[in-house]
């Protein structure tokens, strides 16, 4: 394991217990406005800790809450400090901290971790993806047909016309979910619980993590129209790679 992937493995786990001590004890919470969601004082409180941690590798940050730090560097941290905050402010214990570390558009490291499961998603670059030092890998279902499809979306009109048509898609013969935090979802796919994750709409630290997850289990990322994903798409096709072209064959016209 890296030095980097170490420290930030240390950054998830100590926001972890933050945000499961938050949970079910929140003290603030706003709407953010521009159909960007909510926020809590645990959100924030996530954020804070996780950049302490992170700072003594003097790479630039990008986090949900606190935008850009600029430190002169072409490493990125790129921090969700809670993905899935409505259901972590509804009593819904799906949640996550999500971590990328990102050169432009290469992904080096991904760390997804539910602080109530305890389940901790990593990846790095070249090495594989692993689940509380588990290795885990895709699916090796090769049909939409009877398996399980995840979607989720942004909150502009258009992103949730766009989930109304995929799922008019895809739920005529797959299992389609929606489970309210993207992270884990993409989780889901590297770990073989699910075929494929659709998403238009979403921002880069919400499924930057998760990117890499799926790559390094053997599985595939593009965008809706099949081409490898870049930094600047936020529509976003992650799968077992056995599925991908069916997935993209229905969806190519809506990017
Ligand atoms: C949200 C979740 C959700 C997705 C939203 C995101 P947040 O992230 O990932 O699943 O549908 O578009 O904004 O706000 O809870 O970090
Ligand atoms: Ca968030």
């Amino acid at each position: 394991m890296s030095k980097d992937l170490e420290l930030v493995m240390n950054a998830a786990r100590e926001a972890g217990k933050i945000v499961k001590k938050g949970y079910g004890n929140i003290k603030e919470i706003s709407d953010k406005g521009e159909g960007k969601g909510i926020v809590t004082d645990v959100d924030k409180k996530s954020e804070e800790i996780i950049k302490n941690i992170l700072n003594s590798s003097g790479y630039s940050f990008l986090g949900e809450e606190e935008g850009r730090t600029d430190n002169n560097s072409e490493y990125c941290w790129v921090i969700d400090p809670i993905d899935g905050t409505t259901n972590f402010s509804r009593g819904i214990p799906l949640f996550a901290i999500s971590i990328a570390l990102i050169k432009n558009d290469e992904l080096l490291i991904g760390v997804i971790l539910n602080p109530i499961t305890d389940e901790c998603f990593y990846a790095e670059k070249g090495k594989g993806a692993f689940l509380n030092g588990k290795k885990i890998s895709v699916s090796d279902k090769n049909i939409l047909k009877g398996n399980e499809v995840l979607l989720e979306g942004g909150y502009s009109d258009r992103d949730k016309d766009i989930y109304a048509t995929v799922t008019k898609i895809f739920s005529k013969e797959s299992y389609t979910r929606r489970f309210g935090t993207t992270a884990l979802e993409i989780c889901y796919v590297a770990n073989g619980s699910a075929e494929a994750f659709l998403s238009s709409g979403d921002s880069l630290w919400d499924f930057a993590a998760g990117l890499i997850l799926v790559k390094e289990a053997g599985g595939k990322v593009t965008d809706w129209k099949g081409k490898d994903w870049s930094n600047k798409s936020s529509f976003i096709c992650a799968t077992n790679g056995l599925v991908h072209n069916e997935v993209i064959e229905q969806i190519k016209d809506l990017q």
